[in-house]
């Protein structure tokens, strides 16, 4: 048994602040399932959305994230998150992190914070690393978790489930005590204690057929959760970004919207310009409306993928501003300064998540939640752009503050029984797991996607129960893969992005379905919240 004062389930944005920040005050284990850098926030492109100039005002980013959210943010969370924004950008400057610049116009050489514009934004507000923002923050923050004694990192280790005194039979508050641990290197189960478990485990695209989302994105942070007993919310509301790469040969390449944000038009493969007539803000209009819009004209045309087209801006420009996206496509035989990218909508983000205060607090003592896993209330319906890296950074920072000032730290760790492998032995046919991973992403790809019907969600159901039959039993029987605990944790995922749809009888925000098309006044201010037994 591992022991600690503070564990971390995943190293990316929010897991890193947050153990930055305890670490100070005791022993901090970091735990993630590949190699330290491995995650969403190794991919972000666009960058944070926080207010930093004088033309902005709290007052306007707060009113682009309600109207993106589409009547369910919680506003007084949407609030402190982005009044609280410039502070901890400016400790993630001081930790290193280069975000990029301009020269002041008429300046004499003087420099400004470059600042981009995204959809749904009103004004320019986006700090961004060209187009690898996410790439650089990680960097500076696994270089500073390098310089503290105090944590140690974890690679290849998966969480598999999460201890709590429940479970276990203690009486009295239900409290996280750990999670057991699946040690890939060498393929055994350990037990890693603490009186304070943080889930920072991120998001769920692989969920579905096409994402912008690398592999580590099975939404088990929320899985764990929720066979733990906490709540999860509104889980309904998967944002699926409009332009990722149309490639047979791309495995999910993002082409961030910062090339709309910079004058990037998107048209059908007929040249014409479909967004005009969809929304006053044309190719800049929210998410949700821009991929529904895609996905429209798609069926219409029966084509595969549209247009973006930023041909129109100097060469030079592009290949400065968008270097990755620049060099990326031309490796696929794409020079986006001279024609246009083929792109597609694909799942990329969980709005949704493990129910938290935006102190990270669950309902289950002991136990926090943080970034992309979290639910805080700050993106309702649909999230404004770049406003999670923000959200993992506030929030992250505000469950370490909470943490330190109720000394957590000092709980007497009951005894925990090791992990028990049973008769399993080693699978004879990987191929059923192999083919269930592909038959659940399919599903939901074709019936719990950008637009839903009850029919549709109803026969996702029915299969996701056998599915689900057919992993437990496979669960139990046979020894542990990293393939198969992730398995079993998109099949409870979209279990639950099935069950929130269907408990939803309105369309708002992410939530489209054909059954009732428009929003329900009754569910304005209603969160879909799924428990375990209820
Ligand atoms: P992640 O960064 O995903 O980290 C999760 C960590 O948990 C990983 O280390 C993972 O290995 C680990 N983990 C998961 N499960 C387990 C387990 N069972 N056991 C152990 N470890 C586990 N947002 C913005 O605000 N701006 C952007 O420009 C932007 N661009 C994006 C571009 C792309 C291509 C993608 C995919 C997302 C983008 N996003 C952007 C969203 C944003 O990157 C994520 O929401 C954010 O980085 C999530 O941070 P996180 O720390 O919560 O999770
Ligand atoms: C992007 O660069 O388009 C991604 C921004 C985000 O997901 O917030």
């Amino acid at each position: 048994m591992k022991q600690f004062d503070f564990l971390v389930l995943g190293s990316g944005i929010a897991g890193l602040t947050f153990a930055l920040q305890v670490a100070p005050r005791g022993r901090v284990a970091i735990v993630t399932k590949k190699n330290r850098a491995e995650s969403n926030t190794n991919y972000a492109q666009g960058g944070i959305a926080s207010v930093t100039s004088q033309e902005d005002s709290f007052e306007s980013h707060v009113s682009d994230t309600l109207v993106a959210g589409a009547g369910l943010c919680k506003e007084t969370v949407v609030r402190t998150i982005v009044e609280e924004g410039p502070a901890r950008i400016a400790e993630l400057i001081e930790l290193g992190m280069k975000f990029s610049e301009r020269e002041i116009p008429a300046s004499r050489g003087a420099h400004e914070l470059d600042l981009g514009k995204e959809g749904g934004h009103s004004k320019r507000r986006i700090l961004h690393a060209k187009d690898v923002t996410g790439r650089e923050i990680e960097k500076a923050l696994l270089n500073a978790v390098s310089k503290q004694p105090n944590i140690q990192v974890f690679e290849n280790h998966l969480a598999i489930d999460l201890i709590t005194s429940q479970k276990l039979g203690y009486v009295g508050e239900n409290h996280c005590l750990g999670a057991y641990v699946f040690d890939k290197n060498h393929n055994h189960v350990a037990i890693f204690s603490a009186p304070v478990t943080v889930l920072a485990t991120g998001g769920c695209g692989k969920v579905y057929l096409y994402t912008t989302n690398p592999d580590i994105a099975t939404g088990d942070g929320v899985a764990m959760a929720y066979r733990a007993g906490a709540s999860i919310a509104n889980m309904e509301f998967v944002q699926f970004h409009p332009t990722c790469l149309y490639h047979p040969k791309a495995k999910s390449f993002l082409i961030s919207e910062a090339v709309r944000g910079e004058g990037g038009v998107l048209k059908s493969l007929a040249g014409k310009e479909f967004m005009d007539s969809v929304h006053p803000l044309k190719s800049l209009a929210p998410r949700d409306i821009v991929a529904r819009a895609i996905d429209s004209e798609m069926k219409k045309s029966g084509a595969d993928c549209v247009l973006l087209d930023i041909t129109h801006k100097p060469a030079k420009f592009i290949i400065e501003r968008f270097p990755n996206i620049y060099e990326t496509c031309l490796r696929y035989g794409i020079d986006i300064t001279k024609e246009p990218i083929p792109v597609v909508p694909a799942a990329h983000y969980q709005c949704g998540g493990v129910v938290t205060n935006v102190d990270g607090e669950t309902d289950i003592a002991g136990l926090f939640a943080v970034g992309e896993a979290a639910c805080t209330g700050l993106h309702g319906a649909n999230r404004l752009a770049s406003n999670s890296l923000l959200e993992a950074l506030v929030c992250a920072h505000r469950a370490a503050q909470k943490i330190l000032a109720a000394r957590h730290a000092s709980l007497v760790t009951p005894p925990i029984p090791a992990w028990q492998s049973g008769h399993a032995t080693d699978a004879d046919e990987m191929v059923v797991v192999s083919h269930n991973w592909d038959e659940i992403r399919r599903l939901m790809w074709d019936y719990v996607g950008i637009v839903r019907t009850n029919k549709r969600l109803q026969r996702a159901q029915k299969r996701i129960a056998n599915l689900q039959e057919e992993i437990h039993d496979y669960y139990w029987n046979f020894n542990l893969t990293a393939d198969l605990l992730e398995l079993r944790n998109i099949a409870t995922v979209a279990e639950l992005i099935v069950q929130c749809a269907l408990l939803r009888p309105e369309s708002r925000g992410l939530n489209y379905n054909l059954d009732y098309p428009d929003a329900n006044l009754e569910w304005a201010q209603r969160d879909s919240v799924v428990r375990r037994g209820n």
